[in-house]
């Protein structure tokens, strides 16, 4: 695949046709040039003494890693200098991040999560970024939570990166979804996963077990069916993975499907659920729906959901098309 089609070709043929702005073409190219950057950290990672905690907390009241600090300055300062987007928002930031004065602003907003399963990170567990790319209102030096509060139906593109055995950049633009392998020999993202789609039958399930006496009826009901498989009302017998990064675990899900459930449990019902909704579900559902899949939070589509604060919670269960309407359908039985 040595001659497959570089991100910055796919990106220019995109423009050509008139389907995105040469400032989207500036703030994909900067996304990527920031993932490469994080990339070489996370490959690095003790070499450079970057793995372990920073002792400090983060406004999800999650401690945070060294490497989760250090990737969002890195994406954080790309994006900023590169003068593609109005507005910055991070999981690893309190607040809308304000881009100094001086600086040129574009006509996008841009949501991150800057290091996915950063849990993963000292056990040398593949971790990703995600990243959701949205219109800013016109004119607005800068732009405020409100103007971030957008459904994901909104999104004009969305992505992730894994950093696994190898790196790979997942878009987007509304129009199927690619995927991009680092070659690291050239430093370029190559076009090796072309119109990514979700089988939309499967036998495979993702959700953190551990919390099965925590969950609703309708998710009990579908997970006894799984591990009952053909002595159950199921005419086929599932498998279960669980790696705790999202990045993984969808990108196991758009190679060769499967669901993935981080649904509301009674311990995280207060929060609203434990992933949140600028910085990881609605990305994740804008790809997975591209890809032919479907993403709910139980009883509704997750991209339908009007925001209402920039750290805000959502349960998520997302994947193969045909097992997540089962879901949705024990949702809506009670
Ligand atoms: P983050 O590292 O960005 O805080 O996100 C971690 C998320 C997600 O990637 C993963 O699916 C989930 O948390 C894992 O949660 P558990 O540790 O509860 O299994
Ligand atoms: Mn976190
Ligand atoms: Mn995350
Ligand atoms: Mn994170």
């Amino acid at each position: 695949m040595s001659d497959a089609k570089r991100l910055s070709q796919y990106l220019a043929e995109h423009q050509r046709q008139g389907r995105v702005d040469a400032d989207f073409v500036g703030l994909i190219s900067d996304v990527a040039a920031g993932c490469k950057l994080i990339a070489d950290q996370v490959g690095r990672g003790n070499l450079i003494g970057l793995l372990g905690s920073a002792e400090t907390e983060n406004v999800q009241g999650e401690t945070q890693k060294k490497l989760d600090i250090i990737s969002n300055d890195e994406f954080t300062d790309i994006l900023t200098e590169g003068g593609h987007v109005a507005g910055l928002a991070s999981e690893e930031m309190d607040e809308v991040y304000d881009l100094p004065a001086g600086k040129h602003r574009g006509p996008y907003l841009c949501t991150y999560d800057p290091l996915d399963g950063s849990s993963n990170i000292d056990v040398n567990v593949t971790v990703g970024t995600i990243f959701s790319v949205l219109k800013a209102p016109t004119g607005k030096e800068n732009p405020t939570e409100e103007d971030f509060m957008q459904p994901g139906t909104e999104q004009v593109a969305a992505g992730y990166v894994t950093y696994g055995p190898s790196t790979i950049l997942v878009l987007t633009i509304g129009d199927g979804v690619d995927g991009f392998t680092l070659d690291r020999s050239v430093g370029e993202f190559k076009l090796t996963h072309p119109n990514m789609t979700i089988p939309e039958d499967t036998a495979e399930f993702a959700i953190n077990m551990s919390n099965m006496r925590f969950w609703d009826a309708p998710v009990k009901r579908y997970v006894d069916e799984c591990l009952a498989g053909t002595e159950g009302e199921r005419d086929k017998d599932f498998n279960m993975r669980w790696v705790a990064s999202m990045v993984a675990e969808v990108h196991r899900i758009l190679v060769r499907g499967g669901v993935f459930m981080y649904p509301i449990d009674s311990k995280h019902r207060e929060r609203g659920g434990k992933l949140r909704l600028m910085y990881e579900a609605n990305p994740m559902s804008m790809i997975v729906e591209q890809a032919g899949g479907l993403s709910i939070t139980g009883p509704d589509r997750i991209m339908t959901i009007e925001p209402e604060k920039l750290h805000q919670r959502v349960p998520v269960i997302l994947g193969s098309k045909n097992e997540v309407q089962r879901i949705w359908d024990y949702h809506k039985e009670g």
